[in-house]
């Protein structure tokens, strides 16, 4: 057995929205250790700097390597669209991002080749999912949207509320006018808001929801790298967060959709 595969995977998230991708990899990965850290203290990073985004992303990437990870997962968007080079150019062990697993879904799926982003403003204003989906099929048709108030409304835990389908039908329009048939979900919030999305867009729309793409590519590069935990008793979760835990641990448990075991408060 390799010992060194018992170190965990390193998850990270500008803040509670990450455990999306965790909760995805607990299901798909169910013998691996995790870390996971939650800039709690920061978020939101979409309405952020190039800069600043990129600089927190560097401090959160020498945190988990300090912490022996074997694999980083980069679960925010927004660090994955603007900061995705400066983590690789730093880490000694594979890093995954969001990004290129939901591009590599939505090409595979779309029929129409008329493929819809939304996202938060940084995301979408960076480019980099039509950049992603163009480097797979440069004949695709994307159309963004950036949505700055969906992030607020699921932290308030407004999945299914009356002013959140207001915005969301304001948001999707545009969108919708161009008849897409795929619609990648790319921010770590907007799972939890797929079944009101899904009623809006119709059943003919494909959501490509990030999480779940996220944790089939992982899955695939620790069956390539050779890089399972063999240990298969009950795996370590930890979680770290930069504010006090309270809200996190309350609004945590409907992403992860379980208990929130251990919760630290960290300083970077
Ligand atoms: N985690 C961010 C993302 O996926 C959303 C929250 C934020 O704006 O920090 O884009």
């Amino acid at each position: 057995m390799d010992i060194k595969n018992n170190r965990a995977i390193g998850v990270f998230d500008s803040g509670i929205g990450g455990l999306t991708v965790v909760r995805a990899l607990m299901e798909r990965l169910p013998f691996e250790n995790i870390i996971y850290f939650g800039d709690t203290a920061r978020v939101p990073y979409g309405i952020k700097s190039v800069e600043t985004i990129n600089r927190y992303a560097m401090q959160i990437t020498e945190f988990l390597l300090k912490k022996d990870v074997k694999l980083l997962i980069v679960a925010c968007n927004t660090m994955a669209a603007v900061a995705y080079q400066a983590i690789r150019d730093l880490s000694p062990v594979p890093v995954l991002e969001v990004i290129e697993a939901s591009a590599k879904i939505a090409v595979a799926e779309t029929r129409s080749k008329a493929i819809g982003v939304i996202g938060t403003p940084a995301t979408i204003n960076s480019n980099a999912y039509s950049r992603a989906i163009h480097l797979l099929d440069r004949n695709a048709k994307v159309f963004s949207q950036a949505c700055p108030l969906f992030v607020p409304l699921v932290e308030e835990g407004w999945f299914d509320h009356a002013a959140t389908r207001l915005v969301a039908e304001e948001y999707l329009k545009p969108v919708m006018a161009e008849h897409i048939d795929t619609l990648v979900l790319g921010c770590t919030h907007y799972p939890l808001l797929k079944p009101l999305f899904q009623d809006i867009v119709g059943k003919q729309v494909r959501l490509i929801d990030s999480a779940e793409a996220m944790a089939e590519i992982a899955a695939d590069l620790i069956n390539r790298e050779n890089l399972s935990n063999e240990n298969h008793l009950s795996p370590d979760y930890l979680f770290c967060v930069s504010d006090v835990p309270y809200r996190f641990q309350t609004i945590g448990e409907r992403f992860l959709g379980r208990t929130l075991p251990r919760v630290e408060m960290v300083r970077l």
